[in-house]
């Protein structure tokens, strides 16, 4: 059998598109490493699955169907060692949906939701959509890696907190939680009565180690925990909206229904076509597309290390470098970089103290290269 070769070089021109991350710069040469979307084609097997269900003509409506439940089952067990019960599925359109609406049966209005920052900005906005009260803990740098602050969590949870709002692997910064963090999680979760909301969207972009979903950990923090996965980010297929919620117990999940009635719709139906694809057939993509992003990952810490005043992790997961500027000496390494023609995200956004910002390095080699140098030249120059 020979192996499936896989196109990740070859520079697709996005200005045509329609698309938030390259119609920010259109007509300014600014390289767009800003939003979490990678910068490739989706997989061939997607494209088909998706242009055969173009090809029925009819669009009913459709919840999830058998045998794209079994996907997802099966893909779970086979990628995660957790074997999830079918009815414990709940199909959303999106991920932030997903945590919103788990704010909203967190407690009552003006209860707590405790979450890690930086983090992923709709995190920080989430629990006030819902009328709940945000308590952030910031995670610390130990030299090599984004690591949680035991103290400060224990610090901040209090008898208004309801729920741990987790974001695992973690974007920004890039960490696969260990299984021994999860458990550290769970034991203060029992302690204080938490619901754990666990967004496990870019469990498919680990590139070193394995993910853990903090529900497979044991049945008792599986009764207490909701966990939201999609194939979005992997296959980068987030605008087809379609994700799920798994959640083990019968009573939160009943909760959780409960508080979507009315107001969250079905996810669309190519989404759905689209994960089935995906789960069953994208795993040779996905592999090679980790190999890639290993590459590019190496290519940005050897660069941002020989940037004056720029440091980094090594991100254990998703496609985003978290680059601490501080000791660059700029007001606003944004804006800065920005000029410079290089499009960040502002670490502020992120909850972080001014003087970060993230970098997308989903995008072909070359791009990157040509981003990497920009900064390099841009601090040079100064
Ligand atoms: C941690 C995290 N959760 C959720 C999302 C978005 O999910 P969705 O588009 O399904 O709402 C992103 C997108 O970057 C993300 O990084």
């Amino acid at each position: 059998m020979t192996t499936p070769t896989f196109d990740f070089d070859t520079v697709i021109d996005r200005r045509a598109i329609p698309d938030e991350k390259w119609a920010r710069y259109a007509g300014r040469d600014v390289i767009p490493m800003w939003v979490a979307d990678m910068d490739f084609a989706t997989p061939q097997v997607i494209l088909d699955a998706l242009h055969a269900r173009i090809d029925q003509r009819v669009f009913g409506y459709a919840g999830a169907w058998p045998s794209l439940v079994e996907a997802v089952v099966d893909a779970i067990a086979r990628d995660h060692g957790w074997r999830i019960a079918p009815d414990w599925l709940v199909w959303l359109p999106g991920v932030v949906t997903g945590f919103n609406v788990a704010c909203a049966i967190a407690g009552e209005a003006g209860d707590g939701v405790l979450t890690a920052t930086p983090v992923y900005p709709p995190f920080l906005h989430a629990p006030a959509n819902t009328g709940r009260t945000l308590q952030a803990v910031a995670l610390v740098e130990d030299g090599a890696r984004w690591a949680w602050d035991w103290d400060a969590v224990d610090a901040t949870l209090d008898a208004r907190t309801r729920m741990w709002l987790l974001c695992n692997p973690h974007n920004p910064v890039g960490r696969v939680f260990t299984p021994a963090e999860l458990d550290t999680i769970a034991e203060r979760a029992e302690r204080h009565d938490l619901i754990v909301c666990s967004d496990d969207i870019h469990c498919g972009l680990v590139l070193d180690g394995a993910h853990t979903p903090i529900a497979a950990r044991s049945e008792a923090i599986a009764r207490r925990s909701i966990t939201l996965m999609a194939p979005s980010k992997t296959w980068n297929i987030a605008p087809l909206y379609a994700s799920f919620a798994i959640i083990p117990d019968a009573a939160l999940r009943k909760r959780y229904q409960r508080a979507m009635r009315g107001l969250i719709p079905h996810p669309n139906v190519l989404g759905l076509v689209a994960t089935e694809a995906a789960y069953r057939h994208g795993e040779p993509w996905r592999h090679a597309l980790l190999d890639y992003l290993r590459g590019n990952r190496e290519h940005v810490v050897d660069a941002i290390a020989a940037l004056p005043g720029l440091r980094t992790t090594r991100p254990e997961a998703t496609y985003l470098a978290w680059i601490d500027c501080r000791d660059a000496g700029l007001d606003d390494p944004a804006t800065f970089f920005e000029a410079h023609g290089v499009g960040l995200s502002d670490g502020r956004a992120f909850g972080a103290p001014p003087g970060f910002v993230r970098l997308n390095f989903g995008c072909p080699r070359g791009t990157l290269e040509e981003g990497l140098r920009r900064m390099g030249a841009a601090l040079t120059a100064r």
